[in-house]
């Protein structure tokens, strides 16, 4: 029987196969119920006891053999032979499924944070739901502030803690100060609430980005250039600037950043109202009083902040006239944009 054993071993190490059928003939002769193995098997049962150890293992291992033997040959026959693939049209391109296409505010989100990301900020957000402090008075609200009024602010419990949704992204600011010390450079996208009368120009919740960068020597000029930068950015290579004037009770001195009108390349028309100048975000430096709530010492470490909704972003790209159409989801309007593959 041991002989029998090599025997086999030898014979099938050799054997290769060009077809199925030959594949097929290889199974019956050795491992079918009547091949050669179950063959043995059979006289397996008749060796003496004393012998039936050793060959059983024996027995056993060559089993295994022969099946890896099986499936290499069957392996070898599947790849790659072409006559698998008769009638199949390998080249024709696959069957495309449809996706849907990227929101436009998410469109220019992306796009906002990937120009600020190339000028090393960081993405932070922060709850929707917000309490007083971080929403207003660390950011130097006075109590009296037309903001906290209810008819801007949305609360949701006024004791024994305000509980608010969020007014706008300045809020993830104050967290982040009150958990890190400078060096922070960050942006904030996110959605902001506010109690207003929907219409084509105003919306009760919408999409802001806020930027903070705290350090020490951080000016103004540091933030004009950013924001020059990230104005030709978005808006393209030749698009001016102009910083004017303004209040906000979070940064001081304050204003609002205004992009050279690209529709009419700052000539005057309708769309600028004839100034030839678009109103895009609200700026300044960071507010001492504000860096001292958060446990930032004003005297060592400055830093400018900034706001903007990312719908009016948004309309400016995609001349979008009327805001209720970036809730009301209807796939023909969100059809036009690109698409999410
Ligand atoms: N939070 C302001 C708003 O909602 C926008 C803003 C203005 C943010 C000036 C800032 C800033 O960080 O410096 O209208």
């Amino acid at each position: 029987m041991l002989e029998k054993i090599s025997a086999l071993t030898e014979e099938v190490s050799n054997v290769k196969v060009s077809s199925k059928e030959e594949l097929e003939s290889f199974r019956l002769k050795y491992l079918s119920k009547k091949g050669l193995v179950s063959e043995l098997m059979e006289e397996f049962r008749t060796v003496p006891p004393e012998q039936k150890r050793e060959l059983g293992q024996k027995l056993n291992s060559l089993k295994v053999f022969i099946n890896d033997k099986y499936n290499e040959l069957k392996d070898n026959l599947s790849s790659g032979s072409a006559s698998d693939f008769a009638g199949i049209d390998l080249t024709r391109t696959a069957t495309q499924f449809p996706v849907g296409s990227r929101h436009p505010i998410s469109i220019i989100k992306n796009d906002i944070v990937r120009i600020f990301s190339d000028m090393g900020f960081t993405v932070v957000e922060g709850p929707e739901i917000e309490d007083d402090w971080h929403v207003f008075s660390s950011l130097n609200f006075p109590a009296d502030h037309p903001a906290r009024d209810m008819q801007d602010t949305f609360f949701i419990s006024r004791n024994p803690l305000d509980v608010l949704l969020r007014t706008h992204t300045s809020s993830v600011q104050t967290r982040t100060m009150e958990r890190n010390q400078p060096p922070i450079r960050i942006i904030c996208p996110g959605r902001v609430y506010r109690n207003e009368a929907i219409s084509a120009r105003a919306h009760c919740f919408f999409h802001q980005v806020e930027g903070l960068y705290i350090d020490k020597n951080v000016s103004f000029a540091d933030l004009r250039q950013v924001l020059l930068n990230f104005a030709q950015e978005m808006f393209g290579p030749e698009t001016k600037i102009r910083l004017r004037p303004s209040y906000f009770p979070f940064t001081e001195p304050s204003a609002e950043l205004d992009i050279s009108c690209d529709i009419c390349g700052g000539k005057g028309c309708p769309f600028c109202k004839e100034t030839g100048w678009v109103e895009i975000l609200g700026c300044g430096m960071v507010d001492p009083n504000v860096l001292e709530a958060c446990g930032i010492d004003s005297s060592v470490y400055s830093g400018y902040a900034f706001g903007m909704g990312i719908e009016r972003i948004t309309n400016l790209k995609y001349k979008v006239k009327d805001l209720r159409m970036f809730s009301e989801n209807d796939v023909r309007f969100l059809a036009e944009f690109e698409s999410a593959r």
